[in-house]
């Protein structure tokens, strides 16, 4: 199949709402915040643009609402080079929204979906030549279920590697587990796919076994300030973090697999890629906002070439 497109990103699109406060607010208690931002947002927005500012090739398909918000998110993907035309915009719905509260180096999110849960079947089939053209279909959960496993299927008929970060965690049936070819996740989301708590690192390599049987074929789980634990092509793996400080983690999962994917379509073998993403999320999370806070190909290089205890 004749691939033009390096990543074809399937996901939502999000205006981030957040505000800053010194700490959590107790039920029924009004906080005063610090600062409040709001800026571009959804998982798979924010790693559709992850992979732009590194200098990747990538294509958004996806809904946001006919308001101001939708026109935002859209000119912005734009503005950041990622393709647009696949996007709709759709009447009587709101583009969606999520509430962020930042506090301590910490965050909540409450997410609105609004048009993205209209991203059904019927409204993406126009983009069935576009999954057949990439060189990867990346997908996350913020969009109905049902879309992420059709698109799924068209990718496996096609030779496009399917990337799934399955956030926010649900589910996952046993056609779609066939269909992954890389699963992106944060321990709490593999916690949450398969029932169980991790406790020490055997647990997680437990939980990789877990997956692979399940016919993923290979994994990333991320571990915060412990690195990243991964199977890619049969050996299971660790890389240490790098030890940065922590001002904002909204999106460091989104950066992370944006990297990876990135550095996946630029050939580099498997432990430069897991550090390369790694650097993505680890700059990333140095800095206020989950998209604002994305590095550029150049800024990566110049991290990875610092030495570092
Ligand atoms: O991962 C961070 C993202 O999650 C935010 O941008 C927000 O929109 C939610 O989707």
């Amino acid at each position: 199949m004749y691939k033009d497109i390096d990543i074809l990103v399937l996901g939502s699109l999000d205006m981030d709402l957040t505000v800053e406060t010194d700490r959590r607010p107790y039920p029924g208690e009004t906080l005063k915040s610090r600062a409040f931002y709001k800026s571009p947002g959804g998982k798979g927005n924010n790693q559709a643009v992850a992979i732009a500012r590194l200098g990747g090739n990538v294509a958004f398909a996806g809904c946001v609402g006919r308001d101001s918000y939708g026109e935002q998110l859209v000119a912005n993907l734009a503005k950041n080079n990622v393709r647009t035309s696949d996007i709709l915009t759709l009447d009587n719905i709101d583009t969606g929204l999520a509430f962020i509260n930042v506090f301590r180096g910490q965050n909540t999110i409450i997410s609105y979906q609004g048009a993205n849960s209209q991203c059904t079947i019927e409204r993406m089939r126009h983009c069935e030549g576009l999954i057949e053209r990439a060189t990867i279909l990346l997908m996350q959960l913020e969009i109905p279920i049902d879309t992420v496993i059709w698109a799924a299927s068209i990718a496996r008929r096609s030779d496009t590697m399917v990337v799934l970060n399955p956030s926010p965690a649900v589910p996952l049936d046993d056609e779609l587990y066939g269909s992954i070819d890389v699963l992106v996740l944060n321990k709490f989301e593999a916690q949450e796919l398969l029932g169980m708590e991790v406790k020490e690192d055997a647990d997680c390599e437990k939980m990789i076994a877990m997956f692979l049987d399940q016919g993923v074929k290979n994994v990333f789980i991320t571990l915060g300030d412990k690195g990243v634990m991964y199977n890619y092509k049969g050996t299971v793996k660790r890389r240490p973090a790098y030890n940065v400080k922590v001002v904002d983690p909204t999106g460091a999962g989104s950066a992370f697999t944006g990297g990876l994917c990135y550095a996946l379509t630029r050939g580099m073998d498997i432990d430069r890629a897991a550090d390369y993403a790694s650097a993505v999320a680890a700059i990333a999370i140095t800095r206020m906002g989950a998209q604002s806070a994305l590095p550029s190909a150049m800024e990566v290089e110049r991290f990875l070439a610092t030495p570092r205890n």
